[in-house]
C-alpha cells in the first residue's frame, strides 16, 4: 500500500477528447487503488498573469503581481510529493499557457544560492513525470524532436527544482496511450 504518496496533476490540453487527460486519468485511477492521493489541476481554466521578468523573486521568494491562480498552483506543488505534467506538444515545446504559469513558478520550484548563481532546490525528495501526445507518428516523433523536445523543455525547467525525473509517455500520430505505459509510469512515480 503506497498511502504516502501525493501526486498533483497538471493537466495542460483544452481538449475534451484529450489523449494526455486520458492518460493521465488512467494513471490516476492506479495511484489511488495504491492507495494515493491525486489533486488535479486543468492549467488551461487558471487566470494567470505572465510574469514581468523583475527578478524579485529569487531575493525574497515572493512574486510582486497581485494574487491570481498562480497560488492554487503553488499551494499545491507544496502539498505534491510526486508531480505528473501532462501537456500536449504544441510547436515541439510546451502549449503556452503552461510555459506562462511554469515562468510564475520560479519562486516556488527554486531559491538563489549565497554567490546568486547557482540556485537552491526547494523540492528535493520528490519525483516527477511527463506525459505528451503528438501528431507526428511514431518513431519520428522522438526522431526529429517533436514531444522529445517537449519531454526536454519540461526538463529542464525543473532541472534545478530538486524533483527527480522518473520517466515520460510520448504518444505520436493516432497513438493513444498503451495501459502497460500507464501502468510502468504509475509505478515509478508511486517507487519514489
Ligand atoms: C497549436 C498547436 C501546435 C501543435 N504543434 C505540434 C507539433 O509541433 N508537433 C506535432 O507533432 N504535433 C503538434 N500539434 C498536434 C498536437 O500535439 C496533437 O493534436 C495532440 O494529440 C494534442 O494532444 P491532446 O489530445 O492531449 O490535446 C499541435 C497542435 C496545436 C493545436
Amino acid at each position: 500500500m503506497h498511502n504516502s504518496c501525493r501526486l498533483l496533476i497538471l493537466q495542460a490540453s483544452p481538449r475534451k477528447e484529450s489523449r494526455v487527460v486520458n492518460a493521465a486519468s488512467a494513471i490516476s485511477e492506479i495511484v489511488k487503488n495504491a492507495g494515493g492521493e491525486i489533486r488535479v489541476i486543468n492549467t488551461c481554466q487558471l487566470q494567470v498573469r505572465p510574469c514581468n521578468g523583475c527578478m524579485k523573486c529569487r531575493e525574497t521568494g515572493i512574486c510582486i503581481l497581485p494574487h491570481d491562480d498562480m497560488k492554487t498552483v503553488a499551494d499545491a506543488i507544496q502539498w505534491c510529493n510526486a508531480l505528473l505534467v501532462a501537456a500536449p506538444t504544441y510547436w515541439a515545446n510546451i502549449p503556452g499557457l503552461l510555459k506562462l504559469l511554469f515562468d510564475r513558478m520560479v519562486p516556488v520550484l527554486i531559491k538563489d544560492g549565497p554567490s546568486g548563481h547557482f540556485p537552491i532546490p526547494l523540492h528535493k525528495g520528490k519525483c516527477y513525470a511527463v506525459i505528451t501526445a503528438c501528431s507526428t507518428p511514431w518513431p519520428f516523433n522522438r526522431l526529429i524532436g517533436e514531444s522529445s523536445a517537449m519531454i526536454s523543455a519540461v526538463k529542464r525547467i525543473f532541472r534545478y527544482s530538486g524533483f527527480k525525473y522518473v520517466g515520460s509517455i510520448q504518444m505520436g500520430g493516432n497513438r493513444s496511450f498503451s495501459e502497460s505505459n500507464c501502468e510502468h509510469l504509475a509505478k515509478a512515480l508511486l517507487r519514489s
